[in-house]
C-alpha cells in the first residue's frame, strides 16, 4: 500500500487490517477467488474442513500428490501420524490408504501436553471423524495409540512409507519424534515435519536442522509454504538404499 493511500485509511480500519495479520483466513478458504476453479481436491478438502485442525487446502494437495506418487511407484507401507488432534490431517491420510495398508496414530488426547489445546478429542471422536471421511475403511485398519510419543512402542521391524509429525513443538520433543520416525520410515519414504520456521515454535526448526545435519540418509524433498499458515511443512525423504 503506498503512503498516500495509507494516509486515507481510517485508523480503526488499519487496526483491523493489522489484526488480520498474515491472512490466516486463507487457512480455511476454498473461495474461487483465492484458489481458482475448484477441482476434485477441493471436494476432498471440503469433507475434512469441518473437523477442527490446522491442516489446510495446500497440505491436502501436497499430501495427496505425494501419497499417490508413492503408490504409483510401487512404494507400499503403512502411514503414521504423531499428533492428530480431532483428525483433520488423519482423515486425509485414511482416505489415501491403499489396499492392505494401515494407519497408525499416536496422540496424547486428553492428557496435558507442553502446548495447550482447546476442546481436546477422545480416541472415539477421532475415529468418528475419520470414518465420516472414509466410511468404507475397516476399523482394524486404524490403530490408535493414546499415549505420548515417548511412550509409543512400535515393533522395531515396523516400517512406514509416510509419516506426519505434528505433536509436541519443543526442540526436545520434535527431535525425539524425528529420531523415532527415522528408525521406522521405509527406504524412499517421507517424514513430514509440521511448523518448520514457525516463529512461535523455534524448537521445531532447531530440531529439524539438527536432525538433517546429523542424518545424511535424509534429504529435503520439499519445504512448503501454505496459505494462511505461519509455519511451513518440510518433507524429508529417506534416500533409497
Ligand atoms: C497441532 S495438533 C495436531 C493437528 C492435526 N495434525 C491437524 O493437522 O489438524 C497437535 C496434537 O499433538 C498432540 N500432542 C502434543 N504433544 C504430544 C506428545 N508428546 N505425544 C503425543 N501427542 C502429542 C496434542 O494432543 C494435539 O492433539
Amino acid at each position: 500500500m503506498s503512503k498516500a493511500i495509507k494516509a486515507l485509511v481510517p485508523r480503526r480500519l488499519k487496526k483491523w487490517l493489522k489484526g488480520r495479520g498474515h491472512a490466516g483466513y486463507l487457512r480455511e478458504s476454498t473461495r474461487f477467488r483465492d484458489i481458482g476453479s475448484p477441482g476434485p481436491m477441493i471436494e476432498i478438502f471440503e469433507t475434512i474442513k469441518p473437523i477442527p485442525g490446522w491442516f489446510n487446502v495446500d497440505d491436502c494437495s501436497h499430501f495427496s500428490l505425494l501419497l499417490a506418487q508413492q503408490s504409483l511407484l510401487g512404494l507400499e507401507g503403512d502411514l503414521l501420524e504423531i499428533g492428530s488432534y480431532h483428525g483433520r490431517s488423519t482423515a486425509l491420510l485414511a482416505a489415501c490408504l491403499e489396499d492392505g495398508e494401515r494407519l497408525v496414530v499416536c496422540d496424547a488426547f486428553e492428557s496435558e501436553t507442553e502446548d495447550s489445546y482447546a476442546e481436546r478429542p477422545s480416541p472415539e471422536t477421532l475415529l468418528r471423524n475419520i470414518r465420516r471421511v472414509a466410511p468404507a475403511l475397516d476399523a482394524d485398519r486404524v490403530e490408535i495409540h493414546e499415549c505420548f510419543s515417548n511412550d509409543l512402542r512400535l515393533d522395531p521391524e515396523r516400517r512406514f512409507r509416510f509419516i506426519h509429525i505434528d505433536g509436541g513443538h519443543s526442540r526436545e520433543q520434535a527431535l525425539f519424534d524425528l529420531e523415532l520416525c527415522s528408525r521406522h520410515v521405509l527406504s524412499g519414504g517421507t517424514i513430514v515435519m509440521d511448523d518448520y520456521h514457525h516463529p512461535a515454535w523455534p524448537g521445531v526448526t532447531q530440531a529439524t536442522d539438527e536432525f538433517l545435519a546429523a542424518n545424511d540418509r535424509f534429504v529435503v524433498l520439499a519445504d512448503l509454504n501454505r496459505h494462511g499458515a505461519l509455519g511451513r511443512k518440510i518433507y524429508l525423504t529417506r534416500i533409497p538404499d
